[in-house]
């Protein structure tokens, strides 16, 4: 199957009533080890890749592939979606490169640091909700500001720090025309979220379910949302590893939230976790290995159940073989046209 469209994937889950696991990959085991997931729990699926990943992989090898991907499973849809883009050259770039989807982040400058501002935000995205969309390329963008830093990206503090207005959030909807828009409620990137099970006093679900109801037709997405599980967590601990005791957002929050409108649910923490203690055990027991494969393939195995739980509990499981792609160019016709706007006082008529 040709890569689709994140819009025509989100739409159907939307439709059928679940979420869809966004995971980071940087290299070929981590397609893999997603794409093993999506052949044996039947799910669509969005791959994503960061700034660091194309810097890490490059960019020609990472998007050929996804393209492998894609080719040796034709029955899986698949997204391709630039995650956190910093400026209108980063998402055009992806788009260049072949992406379906990018997510322009405005709730911060350029330098991946600083908080911006509202205008600031509404500026850039527009700017790439226009290229993008005339192109047929979905677009994601986030108003308020996560907690934490990932490979030197994030404003840093807590996740309460900047929570999503969701007046704001309804304004920025309009004056952008995002498809897909990602809010703080609590959340940060990274496996240090929480210091204890969080509850409703550091994670708004509220605010998420009062951003849905005024924003019925755009896309929630839900970033930071490893679980950060004590048993991933033991496995690093157990073999060598210095994590310190962390809480991630709970499986039942999220499904909370794709109950209300969350359909992309960003992950990478716990593949990483998942990776990483695979690896450490190897080494761990076996200190005389040294060929790569030894600790490669139990890493890719780890990572696939973790993505195999979370398709199943995001609820995509079983949905891959429900509809046939839509060519991205019928895709931009629909944004030409009016019929894909998701404006709120488009919405709401
Ligand atoms: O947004 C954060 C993702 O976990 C990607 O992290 O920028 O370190 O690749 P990264
Ligand atoms: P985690 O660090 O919780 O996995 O979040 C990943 C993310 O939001 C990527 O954009
Ligand atoms: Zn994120």
């Amino acid at each position: 199957m040709p890569l689709v469209s994140m819009r025509q994937l989100l739409d159907e889950a939307a439709k059928g009533g679940y979420g869809v696991g966004a995971f980071n990959v940087n290299d070929m085991e981590q397609i893999q080890a997603i794409m093993m997931a999506a052949k044996e729990t039947k799910s669509p699926v969005i791959v994503q890749a960061s700034r660091g990943a194309r810097q890490f992989a490059e960019d020609l090898y990472l998007f050929r592939l996804i393209e492998a991907a894609a080719e040796l499973n034709p029955e899986i849809p698949i997204a391709m979606h630039q995650d956190h883009g910093n400026s209108f050259e980063t998402c055009k770039s992806a788009i260049e490169l072949g992406f379906t989807s990018v997510m322009m982040d405005g709730s911060l400058k350029s330098d991946g640091k600083t908080p911006s501002t509202f205008e600031e935000n509404v500026e850039v995205t527009r700017k790439v909700v226009d290229f993008a969309h005339e192109r047929g390329v979905t677009v994601e963008g986030e108003i308020g500001v996560l907690g934490g830093v990932e490979d030197g990206h994030g404003a840093g503090g807590s996740g309460l720090d900047h929570i999503t207005d969701p007046d704001q959030a309804v304004e920025f909807a309009e004056r952008t025309g995002v498809d897909a828009l990602a809010i703080a409620i609590g959340t940060s990137h990274g496996a240090y979220k929480f210091t204890k099970k969080p509850d409703g006093s550091v994670l708004k679900m509220d605010i998420l379910i009062a951003i849905h109801k005024r924003l019925p037709k755009t896309h929630l997405v839900m970033h930071g949302s490893s679980s950060v599980p004590k048993d991933l967590q033991d496995i690093v601990n157990k073999y060598g590893g210095k994590l310190k005791e962390t809480w991630g957002v709970p499986v039942e929050e999220i499904q909370l939230g794709i109950r209300n409108g969350v359909r992309k649910i960003n992950v990478d923490t716990d593949n990483r976790l998942a990776i990483t203690g695979a690896i450490r055990k190897v080494l761990w027991e076996t200190p005389e290995k040294f060929d790569p494969r030894d600790y490669l393939k139990p890493a890719r195995e780890a990572m696939k159940a973790v993505v195999a739980l979370r398709m199943t509990q995001f609820g995509q499981a079983g949905h891959a073989g429900d509809y046939k792609p839509v060519s991205i160019e019928e895709i931009a016709k629909g944004y030409k046209d009016g019929s894909l706007s998701t404006r709120p006082l488009v919405a709401s008529k």
